[in-house]
């Protein structure tokens, strides 16, 4: 038995990542595929160079299908349950950066159906409003309007009902049980779910590839359990970590771990300022003294995972903010503020674009190239 889980809808314990690609059963991202993907973008993103993506399923097929001409398609998801926070930010950052590097088209799933019948508490008006303001998180990420299509399940299930029964024919309430750990007692909308989580995969004749963190998996092995029997390809996927909760490095943050544990995209610069210090947890020393002389420890430093994952990309300065923190000439307090800066930069140009994102949402639901081409298609 391992100390920790792992699902689409919950993160316990410390996570094991070598142990988790076996009881997945996904492959780890090695020097080889690195330098792949380096060689055919040009660079790497400081994610994918640092190892905070980390696994994948068939990224070299990918790689070949686009090396050969015939492409392929990306494919994400949100499901709306409240506040978007910077955890869910992360694989839509790297979504956008293969996006730049592949010129491909890109579908988010909204999964408001998902969300209702998971969390009892949400009326469905709830989360149609929360559906509304993740939306604006999203576009205002960057994406390209022309190629990308975001969709509400809800509003698209006219055009996709066809092929979400064929799917839906495939998948057997074992298979769920097994995946998800549904029982007897599970709402029979949300054991039938997974079969709309697959489909997106389905949207084009090419093999999909799917940026999300590793909790979302299990989808994906049932989307390849049944794809070539419909006539597709089995998705491929890259795989994130889990940015961790401000509490400490194991775990994931998560919308529902309190808001203490987690920095929202809608807060502001004195809430950031007072989250990370009263709560992030750190790997200084407890007085100034035995840190200056102990140093600190950036394994297990909170604000310094945080830099190393998305808010300090420059190499360089991240290996001396190590040392200096290691040899005890950073204080626990700077390191803090070093977080702060980066964070409240970061989210003032987040809220910029959120604001021009109201103006943009028609582009990507309803009228862009690709959206437009998907509300004409009914999908068999
Ligand atoms: P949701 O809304 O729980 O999560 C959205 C995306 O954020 C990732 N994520 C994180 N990544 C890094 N660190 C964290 N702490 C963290 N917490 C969440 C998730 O892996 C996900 O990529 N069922 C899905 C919606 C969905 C979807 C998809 C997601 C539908 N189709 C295709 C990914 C790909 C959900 O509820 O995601």
């Amino acid at each position: 038995m391992e100390n920790f889980t792992v699902t689409p809808w919950e993160v316990n314990g410390s996570v094991d990542y070598d142990k988790l690609i076996k009881q997945f059963g996904t492959t780890r991202i090695d020097e080889k595929l690195r330098e792949r993907m380096k060689k055919t973008c040009g660079d790497l993103h400081p994610m994918l160079k640092r190892d905070f993506v980390f696994s994948h399923r068939d990224l070299g097929a990918v790689l070949d299908d686009y090396e050969k001409g015939s492409g392929f398609f990306l494919y994400t998801g949100r499901g709306p349950s409240k506040s978007m926070h910077i955890g869910h930010i992360v694989p839509l950052l790297f979504t956008k950066w293969l996006q730049d590097k592949f010129k491909v088209n890109l579908y988010i799933e909204i999964t408001d159906d998902e969300k209702f019948l998971y969390r009892k508490e949400y009326e469905w008006k709830d989360v149609q409003a929360t559906a509304q303001q993740n939306i604006l998180d999203i576009i205002a990420v960057g994406f390209d309007p022309e190629r990308t299509f975001i969709f509400k399940d809800s509003e698209y299930v006219k055009n996709v009902y066809p092929l979400l029964m064929k799917t839906a024919r495939k998948i057997t309430a074992s298979t769920v049980k097994a995946v998800f750990g549904f029982n007897d007692s599970t709402n029979i909308g949300l054991s039938f779910y997974p079969a709309y989580q697959v489909i997106p995969t389905f949207f084009e004749k090419k093999r999909c590839l799917i940026p999300a963190a590793i909790d979302q998996d299990p989808y994906w092995r049932v989307q390849r359990d049944v794809a070539e029997g419909l006539g597709y390809y089995k998705t491929a996927a890259i795989h994130t970590k889990f940015l961790p909760p401000l509490q400490g490095v194991s775990g994931k943050m998560s919308s529902s771990g309190g808001a203490e544990t987690a920095i929202l995209l809608t807060d502001d610069e004195k809430t950031v300022k007072n989250k990370i210090n009263k709560y992030a947890f750190s790997g200084g020393q407890p007085t100034v003294e035995e840190h200056r002389r102990l140093g600190g420890n950036t394994d297990i430093d909170v604000p310094y995972q945080w830099l190393s994952i998305l808010f300090e990309p420059d190499d360089l300065k991240l290996k001396k903010i190590q040392e200096d923190y290691r040899g005890g000439k950073l204080l626990t307090g700077e390191m803090k503020m070093l977080l702060i800066d980066k964070i409240n930069t970061f989210l003032k140009e987040h809220h910029e674009k959120r604001k021009k994102a109201e103006k943009e949402i028609d582009k990507f639901m309803y009228t862009g190239s690709l959206a437009k081409t998907m509300w004409g298609k009914i999908h068999e």
